[in-house]
């Protein structure tokens, strides 16, 4: 992969340290990254991580994903660092999941996730759009190591088509989130075609039932082996993507 900058959101837990972690151990890692979080006291792990870094420097920023100033305010951040270059990779991660079922469902968790897991990563994709924008312009080869790429982190749990109604998975009580996650998908679909031609992939992945807090220690999978998973499709995106929901192996999930 050969990406200059990268912005991870929820960055200080979970998939999002992970990412951290397994970017600045590329053999070519990228020279900047952008890590957000949202609570102070919620960062050492981050810090340790930043304070090692050899090769890239690694730039702690608060940004809550519903709050549009933070937003703003990140933004101002990543724009002085990289100037003309703009921004080569988002990773749309920062996510929650609270369970609650139908009917018990109350306006404020559904509203909860959508804040977070909807209008969250569209409003951060929309303010850092036009960095996004300077990196596609001066990206020359169609070759997947050299793209702008948008990643939202999204899950199964979101496939309207993927649910049997013969056999439902178990999850209905994840009411608001699987709701958000599909709004998710829709979202960003409908960015992908509107900016179709503008040289940036926009591609919706599910990372897999991961063991973090989220996913509990009962998931299938190790943080570790999500994430390498999805760094090694993350290498192979090409222009076949744009627009899709994909798993962590790059197999196509019905929306
Ligand atoms: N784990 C799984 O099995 C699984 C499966 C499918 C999809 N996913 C998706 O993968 C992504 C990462 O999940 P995870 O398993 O790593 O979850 P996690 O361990 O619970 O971490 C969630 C991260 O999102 C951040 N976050 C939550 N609300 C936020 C907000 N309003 N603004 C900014 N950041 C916020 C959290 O920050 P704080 O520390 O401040 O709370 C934390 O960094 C999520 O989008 C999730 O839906 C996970």
């Amino acid at each position: 992969m050969d990406m200059e900058s990268v912005l991870v959101t929820g960055a200080n837990r979970g998939i999002g340290l992970e990412f951290v972690k397994q970017l600045i151990n590329l053999s070519k890692p990228p020279r900047l990254l952008f890590a957000t979080y949202r609570d102070r006291s919620n960062i050492q792990a981050l810090e340790t991580i930043r304070d090692s870094s050899q090769q890239t420097q690694i730039l702690l920023i608060k940004m809550d994903v519903t709050k549009t100033k933070e937003i703003e305010d990140a933004r101002k951040i990543v724009e002085d660092m990289v100037g003309d270059k703009g921004l080569d990779l988002l990773i749309n991660n920062a996510g929650v999941l609270k369970f609650e079922t139908f009917p018990e469902i109350t306006e404020d968790n559904m509203l909860l996730h959508f804040s977070t897991n909807t209008v969250g990563p569209v409003m951060v994709l929309k303010e850092l759009f036009p960095l996004l924008k300077k990196s596609a312009a001066h990206k020359t080869t169609e070759a997947s190591v050299s793209r702008t790429i948008v990643l939202n982190i999204s899950s199964i749990g979101g496939s309207i088509g993927g649910m049997s109604v013969e056999n439902p998975d178990g999850w209905l009580h994840a009411f608001g989130y699987r709701t958000s996650k599909a709004a998710l998908n829709m979202a960003m679909r409908v960015v992908a075609l509107t900016v179709k031609d503008s040289g940036i992939l926009v591609v919706n992945l599910c990372p897999g039932w991961v063991k973090t807090d989220m996913g509990t220690d009962e998931a299938e999978l190790e943080v570790t082996e999500s994430v390498s998973a999805i760094m090694k499709t993350l290498s192979q995106l090409n222009e076949s993507h744009h627009g899709t929901f994909i798993d962590r192996n790059g197999n196509t999930i019905v929306f």
